[in-house]
């Protein structure tokens, strides 16, 4: 399907379209300008150069770094809770059971999986072939897709602008696709030829899945189904992409591929790698290895739900470990709320026994936690607490 004219359409819906409300000021003060703290080095070029380890930016203290047990690829027998797989098509023709386990994974840790969610596998193929290819090119191609910490669009290899942070062993790239104002077919990579083509389509199908799968969180909460979505902005929801490539890592004990922390925003709609495992949920004080079922989706609610269903529903605390045998490719999709409107408890879930939690916040503000001080476990979303009524 070609889109170019949905494309050229969005010049006229500059307004009210969710532009960044920060002001450029604003973002610099914070480090959030057009420079990052320290000269980018890309972790595939590390790992192409074959260290016998890894650089000391890369080094986890050792409180934080993975149980060596994980790295195997076995999990181990205390951690071995499979992440919930919703059936959406049952779930939409009326079967309750599927309802009532999407309901639960929600309340209990915000992560399930979604099989015959109505993305066709050749798309979801094509999707994580094209960016395995992008990111095979040599570093020289890529680097004309550089990101900055402005707006993080682009290939990028850090998450937060503190200097002499300790970085993850990924690098990414970030993409826009809603509002239409901020999606811009230039910044996407235009090799290999149809990544463009495929990409827009996936787009489009995510955001459809991120609707249907919006109506149950809503009816699940005993509101009715378009609730969330109008409080995530109706039309204007935002929408972008996360491509994260973690090449094979020398020394995996030492290093993570993703810190922990909880997505800031909306619903994510993870594309895992369907070879590799490597993405953990926490589940108490264990981190659980998601084994994906084929051609599924893994679903985790971000901060913003957390906040809008006034922590009936809670945001998940993920990771990523890394290894020394094979690099993993995995495409993570952000349904996000409208970015410059506030986000609070919805009305019907506050009552004077359970007061809102979170007092209001855009997104657009909200996700300068992250972007400044790179991943931190659900630590923003438990600060951001409201003071206390008197
Ligand atoms: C993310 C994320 C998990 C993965 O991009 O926010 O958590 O498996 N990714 O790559
Ligand atoms: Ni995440």
């Amino acid at each position: 399907m070609n889109h170019q004219n949905e494309i050229m359409i969005k010049e006229d819906t500059t307004d009210e379209n969710g532009l960044n409300t920060m002001s450029d000021q604003e973002n610099t003060k914070k480090g959030l300008g057009e420079k990052w703290p320290e000269p980018t080095v890309r972790v595939q070029s590390l790992a192409e150069s074959n260290l016998a380890t890894v650089p000391d930016r890369y080094i986890k203290p050792p409180s934080e770094r993975p149980d060596q047990t994980i790295i195997i690829n076995h999990q181990p027998k205390t951690a071995a809770i499979n992440i919930p797989v919703v059936d959406l098509n049952s779930l939409f023709s009326g079967n309750k059971e599927e309802r009532e386990r999407m309901s639960e994974a929600c309340r209990e840790f915000g992560f399930f999986q979604v099989i015959n969610h109505g993305v066709r596998p050749e798309l979801m193929e094509a999707a994580r072939e094209a960016w395995r290819s992008f990111f095979n090119l040599p570093v020289e191609a890529k680097e004309v897709y550089s990101n900055s910490p402005s707006t993080y669009e682009g290939y990028g290899s850090r998450l937060g602008v503190e200097k002499g942070a300790i970085l993850d062993w990924n690098d990414y790239y970030f993409l826009h696709y809603l509002p239409l104002v901020l999606k811009d077919l230039n910044k996407w990579p235009s090799i290999p030829s149809n990544i463009r083509e495929v990409m827009d389509e996936y787009g489009e199908e995510l955001v459809k899945l991120g609707e249907r799968l919006t109506r149950v969180l809503s009816s699940n909460l005993g509101l009715k189904e378009e609730q969330l979505k109008e409080a995530f902005g109706g039309e204007a929801v935002g929408a972008c992409m996360r491509v994260n490539y973690y090449p094979k890592c020398p020394r995996p004990e030492l290093a993570l591929g993703l810190s922990p922390h909880s997505d800031p925003g909306g619903i994510t709609i993870l594309l895992p790698d369907d070879k590799v495992v490597g993405l953990q949920v926490r589940y108490g004080d264990t981190w659980i290895t998601v084994n994906s079922h084929p051609h599924a989706f893994i679903v985790n609610l971000g901060d913003q739900i957390q906040i809008l269903s006034n922590s009936i529903y809670k945001s998940s605390e993920h990771r990523v470990i890394v290894n020394s045998q094979k690099e993993r490719v995995s495409l993570a999709f952000f349904y996000n709320p409208k970015s410059d409107i506030p986000i609070q408890p919805l009305q019907q879930l506050v009552t004077s026994t359970n007061p809102p939690l979170y007092p209001p916040m855009s997104f657009d503000e909200y996700r300068l936690f992250i972007r400044t001080q790179g991943p931190r476990g659900k630590s923003y979303v438990e600060s951001h607490i409201s003071p206390l009524d008197n």
